[in-house]
């Protein structure tokens, strides 16, 4: 179990390198980071990195496993090989599964799971309240004593203002992050995505984007009064870029994520009825795509999630108003940060994995995100200029549900080494 990473140019923001190193890993373990090391004799692997990028393995604070309930869309097996192809060597999975992950029970089931059947490390996301339906609160401390890294009900709000401020309290007595999915069901109403020129077009039923903002508003206003750090998830227009960056100029603790499908598509993918381009929160327009841009650029936006939200054929091969929401990401993320963002000049690597591991590690209490000595060895090398073209039918993910089909990027994961165990190696998944 020796690893011999070289000549790759290393970036690690956590630790401020930037240079061409050398890494040897042993037992799992980083145990050097150097210029020209020699490990040679005995049993190693050596990995030639040169022109190429050797960064420490993404995280991922927001994805959908399925498992245990909708194995026919993802389960932790084809999820977390999924991940290790996109260069994710550690996710974060949301509770709305069946059961629903609100007990020790289904926390200990997906631990286990995971570390039989995945392949890269795999942290559960309770829920805020029981079965998620907004009506009672969820063990809290249970959850967090079984081992959640945060709690969510992400894919529903919790619409009751006082039971969101009572989570928030828990929470923060229990040292554990609240994600905010911000939807104010009341103005979303009957509406399947964002509400403009493109819906009058098609002639589907718009979503304001006042059903973010409004409850983005309430919970920081929520997290100011508890004391409570709360991370906003999937931020998606204008006004709430802006709402949260006022908050944080006020000392608010508030993070937040956007996905990749926010920096780089408006609702005029949708035309032709594109159901692989329904999600929620739904696609904006250039207006909130440039606003997502900016924040990025800025800080006020901390994270890139990916909300790999898996969905059978079936649920998309129907009418638009029928059709499921949500976009398998997890394979494109990475090429998306690179071809939108960094080649494009908004963001520099280093700012890239600032936001695809170190941030994301830090607001769920993860010692990860970094190439630390003595650390598990969570390593990804990655061609950041070898373009490909996108092709859903080579997903590991089970679902194929993806807009970018035929898309041209740039950026490739050539190795995935998650706790100094090889999962793909010259782009190949073992
Ligand atoms: O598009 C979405 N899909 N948004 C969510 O909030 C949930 C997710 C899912 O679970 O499919
Ligand atoms: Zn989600």
């Amino acid at each position: 179990m020796r690893i011999l990473i070289k000549n790759g140019h290393v970036i690690d923001p956590q630790n401020n390198r930037d240079d061409i190193l050398d890494i040897y890993v042993e037992n799992g373990m980083i145990v050097e980071i150097e210029k020209n090391l020699d490990y040679s004799g005995g049993e190693i692997e050596v990995i030639d990195a040169k022109d190429k990028l050797v960064v420490p393995g993404l995280i991922d604070m927001h994805c959908h496993l399925r498992e245990p309930g909708y194995e026919y869309k993802e389960d932790i097996e084809s999820g977390t090989r999924s991940a290790a192809v996109g260069g994710f060597t550690s996710i974060a999975c949301m509770p709305n599964t069946n059961p629903v992950i609100d007990n020790q029970a289904i926390v200990e089931y997906i631990k286990v799971k995971a570390k039989k059947v995945g392949v890269v490390n795999v942290y559960p996301i309770g829920a805020i309240t029981k079965g998620l339906k907004g009506e009672e609160l969820a063990e809290i401390g249970e959850l967090k004593f079984a081992g959640v890294v945060g709690i969510s009900d992400d894919g529903k709000s919790v619409m009751n203002s006082a039971l969101m401020r009572r989570a928030l309290q828990y929470a923060h007595m229990f040292d554990t992050p609240v994600i905010a999915h911000c939807e104010d069901i009341t103005l979303v109403d009957e509406g399947v995505m964002n509400e403009g020129y493109m819906s009058t077009y098609l002639g589907l039923k718009g979503i304001t984007r006042a059903a973010e903002e409004v409850m983005v508003a309430r919970d920081v206003i929520l997290s100011e009064v508890t004391g409570a750090p709360i991370h906003i998830a999937h931020v998606s227009t204008e006004g709430a870029v802006a709402i949260i960056r006022h908050a944080k100029a006020r000392g608010v603790k508030v993070t937040c994520e956007t996905c990749p499908h926010y920096f780089t598509l408006t609702d005029k993918v949708v035309d032709g009825y594109n159901t692989n381009a329904k999600i929620n929160p739904p696609l904006r327009t250039e207006k909130d795509v440039e606003a997502i841009k900016k924040g990025l650029k800025d800080g006020t936006i901390d994270v890139i999630a990916t909300d790999h939200a898996p969905h059978h054929i079936d649920e998309k091969n129907v009418e638009f108003n029928k059709a499921a929401n949500g976009i398998v990401g997890f394979e494109t993320a990475l090429a998306l940060g690179i071809t939108y963002l960094v080649d494009k000049g908004i963001l520099t690597m280093q700012q890239l994995l600032q936001k695809m591991c170190v941030n994301p590690a830090n607001i769920l209490g993860l010692n990860k995100g970094s190439l630390g000595i003595n650390k598990p060895a969570d390593i990804v090398v990655i061609d950041k200029n070898e373009e490909y073209v996108v092709d859903v039918n080579k997903f590991q993910s089970k679902s194929k549900n993806s807009p970018y089909h035929g898309y041209s990027l740039k950026g490739t994961v050539h190795f995935t080494i998650v706790g100094g165990k090889v999962i793909v190696r010259q782009k190949v998944l073992l």
